[in-house]
């Protein structure tokens, strides 16, 4: 380890970080030629954030990682004050990367109606280390005269020999929607139509058109959902709506919402298909403007984090996606530290980073406490499934949440839990119920963050934990 490195006690070791500044949304994820491509936002100046860059990772294998450096810099009229997110489109050993240039205009602008240009912009690259020539795609004037300034974040598929874009927007009345290009080039660009539901929030960023088992789904990122009891407990949300009908065409219901992620930190995911056939999904952890915004990384100069890459498979049942872990990540189990059944409340010391399994629950009750100050439990008789920080600001007035307090979400009727898979990084922690079916994913700064107390309260449960290796990251 470096020595810089050495000071900063809370650097996750198998999540991705920026290697300084800030990180926000994955970007231009793919593989080619073995190699897993994985961009995002990044800050590298500033670990509060400031102008967008696009940063690249590559990992043949999840555990292995390199930082190649900065491929996309604000440094054109176009994208002069940010590199937004985007996109990779592979064809021929070449990604095509569509992002947004985002341009502020100086003056007294609000931004959202006034002021700002967004560009849709192409650069290919074979590497994702240099890249040809920005192309501007479509500017400003191309959108649809409906729509506010607040249009961004390009994803491109191809099916059936035509291309398709789509891209989030904000309309002039404040309604978030999905605006659908076509082309046949991959350069012109034809609006077809809008892809929207009633009332439901006011700006969409980040859409992801993809199809998984021959079903059709539509994730985005709303901003202006009305917080529920137990639904859209952050500041914003993000989630999919399954398709009744080709959303490719006009003809096309959105059913209903669900969240991919239940816990504090998750935000703007992105997915493709790796050369395996598997969708992959990756998302920020982090969410923008949130009222916990003082995580104490930032005093080591760096802030936020990219989730597991999670498989998404369909569960033909209840009609929903499950997310798990892609199975890479159980090279990183090192040592078998415990495999048994617990029926009286255990507690045991662990060395981070590790991953704890509890099978066979049958829908008992439990309680998984790590540090007595994050709680995950389920209590069969109301339903519902938690996550929560100590209420009590924690043992010396600390709280790991640093501002984090509870996120509940109810289980329909009928469903019980039975298993839960959960990994403890450094500062964070990522949890996969009902084989993926729920995930509570939130970042966490103990005191002491290499090592963790578990401590497992049900009636009866099998219990495995495994230590886990450090994947390696490397700046080349
Ligand atoms: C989502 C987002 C995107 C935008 C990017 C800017 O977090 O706001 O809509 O392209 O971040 O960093």
């Amino acid at each position: 380890m470096s020595n810089e490195l050495k000071d900063k006690k809370y650097r996750p070791q198998f999540h991705i970080a920026p290697p300084q500044g800030w990180l926000n949304d994955p970007n231009g994820l793919c593989q080619m030629d073995g190699i897993h491509h994985i961009f995002f936002q990044y800050s590298p100046d500033n670990p509060r954030g400031g102008d967008k860059y696009w940063g690249h990772y590559e990992t043949a294998d999840f555990v292995n990682y390199d930082f190649t450096g900065i491929l996309l810099s604000p440094d054109t009229p176009e994208d002069k004050d940010g590199v937004y997110s985007g996109c990779a489109y592979t064809e021929n050993g070449t990604m095509y990367l569509y992002y947004t240039g985002n341009v502020k205009h100086p003056g007294d602008y609000d931004y959202i109606y006034q002021g700002r240009e967004a560009n849709t912009i192409l650069v290919t690259s074979r590497d994702g280390k240099s890249a040809s020539p920005k192309e501007v795609l479509l500017k400003s004037a191309d959108y649809p005269a409906t729509l506010s300034n607040h249009v961004r974040d390009p994803k491109v598929i191809f099916k059936d020999g035509r291309y398709y874009m789509v891209l989030g927007a904000r309309t002039k009345e404040d309604h978030g929607c999905v605006l659908l290009y076509t082309s046949d080039n991959k350069k012109n660009w034809t609006f077809d139509h809008y892809i929207k539901k009633d009332d439901f929030g006011y700006m969409w960023e980040c859409p992801d058109l993809f199809t998984l088992e021959g079903r059709q789904f539509l994730s985005v990122s709303p901003q202006g959902l009305k917080s529920e009891a137990y639904r859209y407990q952050n500041v914003y949300q993000s989630g999919y709506f399954s398709a009744a009908g080709d959303l490719l065409t006009n003809e096309c219901q959105l059913e209903d919402f669900t969240e991919w992620d239940l816990g504090f930190d998750f935000y703007a995911p992105q997915t493709y298909m790796d050369e395996r056939g598997r969708r992959i999904l990756i998302g920020w952890m982090g969410v923008p403007d949130a009222e916990y915004d003082h995580d104490p990384s930032i005093d080591e100069g760096w802030q936020h984090m990219l989730t597991i890459p999670r498989e998404l498979i369909c569960d033909e049942d209840h009609h929903r996606i499950l997310q798990n872990p892609v199975q890479e990540m159980t090279e990183l189990r090192d040592q078998l530290l415990t495999e048994e059944v617990v029926d009286l409340p255990k507690s045991i010391f662990l060395t981070t980073p590790y991953e704890l399994l509890l099978s066979d629950l049958n829908g008992n009750d439990f309680e998984l406490t790590f540090d007595d100050d994050l709680h995950f439990s389920y209590e069969s008789k109301t339903g519902f499934l938690e996550l929560s920080f100590g209420q009590e600001n924690g043992a010396e007035g600390f709280s790991s949440g640093f501002g984090r307090t509870s996120r509940k979400h109810l289980i329909p009727e009928g469903e019980k839990i039975t298993d839960i898979r959960v990994f403890v990084d450094t500062c964070c922690i990522e949890i996969f119920a009902n084989h993926g079916a729920y995930v509570f994913t939130t970042k966490y700064f103990t005191k002491e963050p290499s090592h963790h107390t578990a401590t497992v309260h049900t009636d009866r449960a099998g219990l495995k934990i495994y230590g886990l290796k450090p994947a390696c990251f490397k700046t080349i």
